[in-house]
């Protein structure tokens, strides 16, 4: 496994579809995630929210209102109801009548073919979102190391933290925004307690950051690249991954790493 094996400076990268190739497909739709596999990412990106009656879905907003032909908030729907609203016109005709898609439809599609980085997306709105995707992953028996190719992570740490209690084998993973560009070393030691990743916007990684990240032994796989040369950049540092919108910026090329 190129990704855990042999020097940390001289491994492959890890290609992270963000929502799928979401520059090629509409966002977090079987579409988006069909391309990231055809365009052989390592991983595709997913937001998990849940519905009214308590299903576990892939959006990214906590409403419907840009990505869909609906309005009104994630919670109001149930499952039935924004499964009829359409996910991919917005992003392109050709996509017309792409639904949003559940959790464990996705874990049951691509289980096996390509790694799911999962983001509890504001589950602070979501009480029990956490054992909910437990429960999935254990039904599956995927809660169990496979090559790491199941990763969770949150902006809310509270969250990773009680998944991390609820899928022990799981790898984990800290989102930080622009907030964290001083993270400390103490608060890395204490992310390091339970999160494998610490995956930070792109904007604040440097050179710095990702010793420090390496030094408590966690990965880090930057968020949304969108340019070839924001993928450079992040290339140079020798970031452990990259999380991006079009998997082509990432794969290296030749002479490259
Ligand atoms: O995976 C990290 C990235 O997706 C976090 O930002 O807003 O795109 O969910 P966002
Ligand atoms: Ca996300």
């Amino acid at each position: 496994n190129a990704e855990t094996k042999g020097n940390p400076h001289h491994k492959k990268v890890v290609n992270v579809a963000h929502r799928g190739a979401s520059g090629h497909a509409p966002e977090n739709t079987i579409a988006a995630f069909d391309k990231a596999f055809q365009m052989k990412s390592d991983f595709i990106e997913i937001d998990v929210q849940m519905t009214a009656d308590g299903k576990l879905i892939a959006i990214h907003d906590t409403t419907v209102n840009r990505t869909t032909d609906g309005t009104g908030s994630v919670s109001d729907y149930t499952l039935e109801e924004i499964q009829q609203l359409d996910a991919g016109s917005w992003f392109g005709e050709e996509f017309a009548g792409e639904q949003i898609p559940t959790f464990e439809e996705i874990l049951d599609k691509y289980r096996g073919k390509i790694g799911i980085l999962i983001e509890l997306k504001s589950p602070e709105l979501y009480p029990g979102m956490e054992q909910k995707v437990a429960e999935a992953l254990k039904e599956r028996n995927m809660d169990k190391p496979r090559n790491g190719k199941i990763i969770v992570q949150s902006f809310n740490h509270e969250s990773v933290q009680l998944s991390k209690e609820l899928l022990p084998r799981i790898p984990h993973g800290v989102l930080a925004g622009m907030s964290w560009a001083d993270v400390t070393g103490e608060e890395l030691e204490e992310f390091a307690t339970y999160a494998d990743y610490f995956n930070p916007n792109m904007n604040i990684a440097n050179e710095d950051l990702i010793d420090r990240v390496h030094g408590k032994d966690m990965k880090m796989w930057p968020y949304t690249v969108r340019t070839q040369e924001q993928a450079d950049r992040l290339l140079d540092l020798k970031v452990d991954g990259i999380i991006t919108d079009f998997p082509e910026y990432v794969h290296r090329h030749p002479g490259k790493n």
